[in-house]
Formats: C-alpha cells, sequence, structure tokens
C-alpha cells in the first residue's frame, strides 16, 4: 500500500557529509521524495517533535543533539513506506544496528544516530507538521 514517510538525516550525518549517501539508499530502493528541506531546528521545535519522549531521561540529551546544527529532513512516498524506511534504517543503537542497514554501515551512538524515521503513521503526521508546517 502506498504511504509516506519522514525521515531526517541528524546533524551528525550531515557534518560527516553523508546527505547524499543516505538520500540516495531511498532513492534506490524506489522511493519518491515528496519534499526535501535543510534547516536547525530551534529547541522548543525540537521539544515538540519529540513530545513523545518527553518523560524519559535522555530527553534533554535528545533535543539538545538535534538542534546542534543543521538536518535534512524528508517527506518520501511509497509502498509500505513507514516499515520499509524503519528496516532501512535499522536499530535505534547504531552499535546495535545490521550491517547494510544506514545506521549499521554509518553509525556508531545512540543520540548520534544518523538518521530519524517515523515510527507510525500517526507519528509521520506529527512530525511532517512541525517540521514543514
Ligand atoms: P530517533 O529515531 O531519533 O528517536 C528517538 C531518539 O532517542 C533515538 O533516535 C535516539 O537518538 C534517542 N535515544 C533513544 N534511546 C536513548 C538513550 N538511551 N539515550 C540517549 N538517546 C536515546
Amino acid at each position: 500500500m502506498t504511504e509516506q514517510t519522514l525521515f531526517i538525516v541528524k546533524p551528525d550525518a550531515v557534518a560527516r557529509k553523508l546527505v547524499g549517501q543516505i538520500i540516495s539508499r531511498f532513492e534506490s530502493k524506489g522511493f519518491k521524495i515528496l519534499k526535501l528541506k535543510m534547516f536547525t531546528f530551534t529547541k522548543a521545535q525540537a521539544e515538540e517533535f519529540y513530545s513523545v519522549h518527553n518523560t524519559k531521561p535522555f530527553f534533554g540529551e535528545l533535543v539538545s543533539f538535534i538542534a546542534s546544527g543543521p538536518v535534512v529532513a524528508a517527506v518520501i512516498e511509497g509502498n509500505n513506506a513507514v516499515a520499509t524506511t524503519r528496516l532501512l534504517v535499522g536499530a535505534t543503537k547504531s552499535f546495535e544496528a545490521a550491517p547494510g542497514s544506514i545506521r549499521g554501515d554509518f553509525g556508531l551512538g545512540i543520540s548520534d544516530n544518523i538518521i530519524h524515521a517515523s515510527d507510525s503513521k500517526e507519528s509521520f503526521e506529527k512530525e511532517a507538521r512541525v517540521v514543514f508546517q
């Protein structure tokens, strides 16, 4: 079923000049890019984006990291987009992510885990609203 989802290339990956390689993986897989935007989160925007985690002990670290430098956000469309994108992205802890996944191939961190992807249709709708208005 054709769906849309959102991913964000995080500040660590932008700083390491991985934007092109990461976007290329989604294009190669067959997804269509509908929206693409480079920007830097304000603290308030980051708190809203990650509000589902606001009771977690790592919330402060999460917000400060995502707002620490420019990110690249994309809305993409294709078959089974939400779940398939999560497979391409890999496990949250990059050091545990399977080789072949984006986190598995490019990272070792947890806050600095290269890329964020919406985990459901509802998260996509909320996150796309926060990022693209
Ligand atoms: P992301 O996919 O952006 O969604 C929530 C983020 O919280 C996750 O990637 C990690 O970057 C971060 N996160 C999850 N667990 C921890 C943790 N234990 N410590 C710090 N950050 C975490």
